[in-house]
């Protein structure tokens, strides 16, 4: 009865908005599913969904970019003056004190639908080790195993999701004991979800009972990790400071004590890592100042002059790509949330699959719908402060995105086992090569038995002579 007059006081409601196909199917469904209907509908922000319609969806965003685009001043590889050299390392003791105190935590954006790779599951649970096939997940975790290891802290690790992952994500680290971490120290939550429109600006409904929705990006992550309590559970703790990566990175250096020294010791509210591009249409966000402020600007909206420039010794004017690795302040989480701030969304065109008003299945085989989601690096210049780091792409950037070619398993492989080779390379030990110069055994280095390049150096009697083909397991 009570559904009965809420559906009527919706149904004019969505009638008034050119929405009431949402409601097509109400005769066929059973009471649980009208209920659960009601309330997805109840869910949407039509105060904000005629912005989308007339700014998103009814034609695509243009994005302006400022006239005074300027590069980025990174954080050199290494220090550029002896008054830099002092405060690369008093950044480096800042960042192990502020570790070795708990003020640090670890976070990762794992919600994403990892449609290019073609997975199925959590990419996460994707298994990457050259030599053990660890997945993504257990080497995060043993990253932060060794770290606390080392540190004598506790590092909590929070993990943000979907509500389409969500379920299984939490399946697969009950089912690995949490890969030895204490199960109150990972704290695995979810990311909100957006609606998905047809050309017309008509929502989708993915069944005759369900709205279609994807995730709402990364950039939900400051509004996930206030309403999920995570940032409660961070104040608790007295942690202050977030280090963000993504899920398809296995070669991110979680705790850099040099970037997180240098983001405290700067008072910066977000700050990022970037590395050289390899090539100017390389498919990485720009480093750029925009109005005096750093901003990450997509591959795709950096115009192709901007893109291309080149300064006078052949380098390129905007050569520094983003591997979407930052520290973010809890505060600055707690400000963008309490001051009713709301990030820009993004339009991309996909194929989605949904019901017709016949109540068909359609699986498309061209992009048919308009998912909107939000980005974490639109949050940049909205910090008081921000820095930049450069970064070795052979230390710290490996992602997966593609079953195949670039950026796929094979190449992340690749440079899992170059890392390796080189950190043992570094404290002297020979590595064989093939005539190509690559490495010709497989390494793989547990984070137990090394963080970073230094941490082997005090292990040399450990490691075996290694010969051509060897598959080699240091731990
Ligand atoms: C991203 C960045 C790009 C950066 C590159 C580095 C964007 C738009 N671009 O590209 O600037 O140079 O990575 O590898 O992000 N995710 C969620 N929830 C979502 C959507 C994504 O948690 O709703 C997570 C994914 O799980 C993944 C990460 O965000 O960990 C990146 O998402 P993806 O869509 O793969 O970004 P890219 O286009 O590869």
């Amino acid at each position: 009865m009570c559904a009965e007059r809420d559906f009527n006081q919706i149904e004019r409601f969505l009638r008034g908005r050119n929405q009431a196909h949402l409601l097509s199917f109400w005769a066929q469904l059973n009471a649980a599913q009208r209920k659960n209907l009601l309330a997805q509908i109840r869910q949407l922000d039509f105060s904000q969904i005629d912005d989308w319609l007339a700014n998103y969806i009814k034609k695509a965003a243009f994005t302006a970019v400022a006239a005074d685009c300027a590069p980025v001043e990174p954080y050199g590889l290494n220090p550029d003056s002896l008054d830099q050299k002092r405060r690369y390392e008093q950044a480096g003791e800042l960042g192990k004190e502020l570790i070795s105190a708990g003020k640090v935590a670890a976070f990762v954006v794992a919600g994403g639908q990892g449609t290019r790779l073609g997975f199925d599951g959590p990419k996460g649970n994707f298994p990457i080790s050259p030599v053990k096939n660890k997945t993504l997940f257990q080497i995060f975790a043993e990253t932060i195993a060794a770290v606390s290891e080392k540190y004598q802290a506790v590092c909590p690790w929070y993990i943000m999701t979907s509500p389409f992952n969500y379920a299984e994500t939490k399946e697969i680290f009950r089912s690995n004991g949490y890969y030895g971490l204490g199960e109150n120290d990972v704290f695995i939550f979810q990311q909100a979800t957006l609606p998905n429109f047809d050309f017309d600006g008509k929502i989708l409904l993915a069944d005759k009972a369900n709205i279609a929705c994807s995730p709402d990006g990364h950039g939900g992550s400051f509004k996930a990790l206030y309403q999920s309590g995570a940032l409660e559970d961070m104040k608790k703790r007295g942690v202050g400071f977030l280090s963000y990566w993504q899920v398809d990175n296995p070669l991110v250096n979680i705790f850099d004590p040099l970037f997180i020294g240098l983001h405290a010791l700067d008072e910066a509210e977000m700050s990022s890592k970037a590395l050289i591009k390899s090539e100017p249409k390389e498919k990485i966000g720009n480093f750029c100042l925009v109005d005096g402020k750093v901003t990450v600007i997509e591959y795709s909206d950096l115009p192709a002059e901007l893109t291309e420039k080149r300064n006078p010794d052949g380098s390129l004017l905007f050569q520094l790509g983003s591997i979407a690795i930052h520290i973010i302040n809890c505060a600055f989480v707690e400000r963008i949330n309490t001051t009713g701030f709301s990030l820009p969304l993004h339009r991309a065109v996909k194929k989605i699959p949904h019901v017709d008003q016949q109540g068909r299945l359609i699986d498309p085989a061209e992009p048919n719908a308009i998912k909107l989601e939000s980005f974490v690096f639109d949050a940049l210049p909205l910090a008081s402060k921000s820095i930049v780091l450069e970064t070795l792409r052979s230390e710290e950037f490996a992602p997966i995105k593609n079953p195949t070619g670039p950026d796929s398993p094979e190449t992340t492989k690749q440079m899992l086992v170059a890392r390796a080779a080189a950190w043992l390379e570094s404290a002297g030990i020979t590595v064989p090569k093939k005539p190509d110069g690559s490495v010709g055994c497989l390494i793989e280095i547990a984070p137990s038995f090394a963080l970073e390049k230094n941490d082997v150096k005090d292990k040399v009697n450990q490691i075996p002579e290694i010969k051509p083909n060897d598959q080699i397991y240091l731990a």
